[in-house]
C-alpha cells in the first residue's frame, strides 16, 4: 500500500481527484496517510468521518474527506468547492456524492483478501488512465 502511495504522489497534478471505495477498514485512510507522507506532508492525517473534511496545507494541498454521513443527502457545494480546487482531493466513500464528481477522477477500490492481504483495483478515464498505465504492478 505504501509502495503504490509512494508511486501516486509522484504522478499527482493539482486538481487531481482521488476516489476511495472499501469496506470499513479496508485502509481507505491508511492509504491517504502513506500518499500524504509522500507528497511530504508533516501533519498527522487522521480519519475525517467526523468532520468530513480535513485540510492539509501544503505545495499541493491535500482534501481529505470522508462523504460516509452524506449519503442521500445531494449535491454539497461546500466540498465541491476543494473537489474543483487546484489541490489533491482524495474522497472516502464518495458513492454518498456521485452528484458532486467531476467526470474524470482516479478510482480506487480497496478489498481484503481471505489471508488478510490487500487488494486494490484501479479505474479512471482520461489523464487517470495513462497514470494506471504507468504504474507496474
Ligand atoms: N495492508 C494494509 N493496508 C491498509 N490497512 C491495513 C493493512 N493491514 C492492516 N491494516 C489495518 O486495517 C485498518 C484500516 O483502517 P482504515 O481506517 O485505513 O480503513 P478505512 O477504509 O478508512 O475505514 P473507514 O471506512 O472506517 O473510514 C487499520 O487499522 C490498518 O492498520
Ligand atoms: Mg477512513
Amino acid at each position: 500500500m505504501e509502495e503504490l502511495a509512494k508511486d501516486l504522489s509522484n504522478k499527482l497534478f493539482p486538481g487531481f481527484v482521488l476516489c476511495l471505495e472499501g469496506d470499513l477498514g479496508a485502509g481507505k485512510t491508511t492509504f491517504t496517510k502513506y500518499l500524504g507522507k509522500h507528497m511530504g506532508i508533516k501533519d498527522t492525517i487522521n480519519s475525517p468521518t467526523f468532520t468530513i473534511l480535513k485540510i492539509y496545507e501544503h505545495t499541493l494541498p491535500l482534501y481529505h474527506m470522508d462523504v460516509y454521513r452524506l449519503q442521500g443527502i445531494g449535491a454539497d457545494y461546500d466540498l465541491e468547492e476543494y473537489i474543483y480546487d487546484d489541490g489533491v482531493c482524495v474522497i472516502e466513500w464518495y458513492h454518498h456524492i456521485e452528484e458532486s464528481l467531476p467526470e474524470a477522477f482516479l478510482s480506487m477500490t480497496i478489498t481484503i483478501d481471505e489471508d488478510n492481504k490487500r487488494r486494490i483495483m484501479l479505474e479512471g478515464s482520461d489523464q487517470y488512465e495513462a497514470i494506471i498505465s504507468s504504474l507496474n504492478y
